[in-house]
C-alpha cells in the first residue's frame, strides 16, 4: 500500500518552469508522490533539480511522450491521480527552422497522455486531474490596446503556437466528449533561473557576460508580458488544487516590455554588476533580420485568476529582473555546461549567418 495522499505525474519537469514546479510541490507537499516524466532533450536537465533529486517524495523517469507503451507502463505502475502536463518542445526559433519536433511532442505526446489518463481513470474519474499546461501565444497577437482573455478567440501564427493551440483544442475535446476532467492554463513569457539560454534573457545576460553581440530582432518594438517562473509554479499549485474542472485560466504578470526598453534595462544592471563603464552592454546591441511571423504583442488580462482564485504576482519585475541576472552570473558552471556541445551548433546556425539590419 502506498503511503502518499496523492500520486501525481508531471510530464517535462527537468525543463525551465517543470523544475520550478517540481521544487514548489516536492517540498509544499511531503504527502504527494510526485513523478517526473521527462525525455531530457537538449532543453531538459536533472542539474535544474539537485536540491530535491534525493526527496523521498519525488521519483525521475526517463521517457518520451510521443511512446504510449512508456505512459501506459507509468500509469499502470503508480496509478496516478493527476498529472500536470509541461513537456513540450518550447521555443519559437525552433519551431520555424524545425516544425515536426513541435508537431509529434506538443500534438501526439499531448494526445497520448490524454488518451492513457483516459484509459486508466475510465472507471472512476472522480478527484482526477488532467492539468495542461498552454501559453498565451495561442491567442495570436495584439494591436497598441487590448488584453489576452480566456475567452479570445485563437489565432496562433508559428508552428510552436499552432502546435500548442492544438494541443489545447484536443484537451477541451477530451473534457467535452469523455468527461475527462480537465484545467487549462495560459501563461505570458516567463523569466527567471534554470531558462535554456536560447529564450531572450538568459541568452542576452551569457551574451553580455562574454561580450558578445545582442541580436535583436527587427527593430526591437515587440511586446511581452513578463512574469517570474515561480509565480507561474505558484499559479499552476492553486488552479491544480482549487481550479474549477474544464475551466481555463490565464496567467500574466500586468508587466507588458518592449523587448529594446528592456534590453537597455538588463544592460544598465549588468554594466553595474560587472563593474563595466556605463553603455559598454548597450554598444552590443545589434539589431538583425526579424523573425519570421513575429507576434508583435503579448500581453494578459490575469483577473479571472485574481478574483476566482486569488492568485496576483509575488515579486515586482526590477527586483525579478536583478534576481534573475545575480542568478545567471552566480551559476558559472551551470551555463557553461548547457552552452557546451550542441548549442555551439544551434548558435552557429541561428544568429552567425543572420544578416543584419
Ligand atoms: P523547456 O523547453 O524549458 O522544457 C521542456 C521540457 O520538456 C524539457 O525538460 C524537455 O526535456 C521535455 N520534453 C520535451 N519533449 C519531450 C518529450 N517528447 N517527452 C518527454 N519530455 C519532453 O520549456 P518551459 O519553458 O519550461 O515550458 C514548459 C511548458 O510551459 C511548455 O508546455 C510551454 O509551452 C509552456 N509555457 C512556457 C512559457 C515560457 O515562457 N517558457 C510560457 C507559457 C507556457
Ligand atoms: O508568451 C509565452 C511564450 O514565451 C512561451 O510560450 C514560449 O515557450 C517562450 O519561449 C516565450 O516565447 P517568445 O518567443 O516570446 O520568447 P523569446 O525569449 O524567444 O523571445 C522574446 C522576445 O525577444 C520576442 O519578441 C523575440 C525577441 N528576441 C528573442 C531572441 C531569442 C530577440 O529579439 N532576439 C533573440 O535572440
Amino acid at each position: 500500500m502506498s503511503t502518499f495522499d496523492k500520486k501525481i505525474l508531471v510530464t517535462g519537469g527537468a525543463g525551465f518552469i517543470g523544475s520550478h514546479l517540481l521544487r514548489l510541490l516536492v517540498n509544499k507537499y511531503p504527502n504527494y508522490q510526485l513523478v517526473n516524466l521527462d525525455k531530457l532533450t537538449y532543453a531538459g536537465n536533472l542539474a535544474n533539480l539537485k536540491d530535491i533529486e534525493n526527496k523521498e517524495n519525488y521519483v525521475f523517469v526517463k521517457g518520451d511522450i510521443r511512446e504510449t507503451q512508456v505512459l501506459d507502463d507509468l500509469f499502470a505502475q503508480y496509478q496516478f491521480d493527476g498529472v500536470i502536463h509541461l513537456a513540450a518542445e518550447s521555443h519559437v526559433d525552433r519551431s520555424i527552422a524545425h516544425p515536426m519536433e513541435f508537431i509529434t511532442t506538443n500534438i501526439i505526446g499531448t494526445v497520448n497522455l490524454l488518451n492513457a489518463s483516459r484509459s486508466a481513470w475510465k472507471d472512476n474519474m472522480e478527484g482526477k486531474i488532467f492539468y495542461h499546461v498552454s501559453t498565451d501565444e495561442v491567442y495570436g497577437s495584439l494591436g497598441k490596446e487590448g488584453l489576452f482573455l480566456e475567452t479570445t478567440p485563437y489565432d496562433p501564427r508559428s508552428p510552436y503556437s499552432a502546435s500548442k493551440a492544438s494541443s489545447d483544442h484536443l484537451v477541451r475535446a477530451y473534457n467535452h466528449t469523455y468527461k475527462l476532467p480537465i484545467k487549462i492554463s495560459n501563461c505570458s513569457n516567463n523569466y527567471g533561473s534554470y531558462q535554456f539560454p536560447e529564450k531572450l534573457l538568459p541568452l542576452f545576460i551569457h551574451n553580455i557576460k562574454n561580450n558578445k553581440a545582442l541580436p535583436v530582432y527587427g527593430d526591437g518594438t515587440n511586446v511581452r508580458d513578463w512574469l517570474w517562473v515561480v509565480d507561474h509554479a505558484r499559479a499552476i499549485d492553486v488552479i491544480f488544487h482549487e481550479g474549477k474542472i474544464g475551466e481555463t485560466y490565464n496567467i500574466g504578470g500586468w508587466n507588458e516590455w518592449r523587448n529594446i526598453d528592456l534590453i537597455h534595462k538588463m544592460c544598465e544592471i549588468m554594466d553595474k554588476k560587472l563593474e563595466r563603464p556605463e553603455g559598454t552592454s548597450a554598444g552590443l546591441i545589434t539589431f538583425v533580420k526579424d523573425r519570421a511571423g513575429h507576434d508583435a504583442r503579448y500581453a494578459i488580462d490575469a483577473t479571472k485568476l485574481k478574483d476566482d482564485l486569488g492568485w496576483e504576482p509575488s515579486l515586482q519585475f526590477e527586483e525579478g529582473l536583478e534576481k534573475t541576472i545575480d542568478w545567471y552570473l552566480s551559476n558559472n558552471e551551470w551555463l557553461d555546461n548547457v552552452t557546451s556541445g550542441d548549442y555551439q551548433k544551434y548558435y552557429q546556425e541561428q544568429y552567425v549567418k543572420r544578416e543584419t539590419v
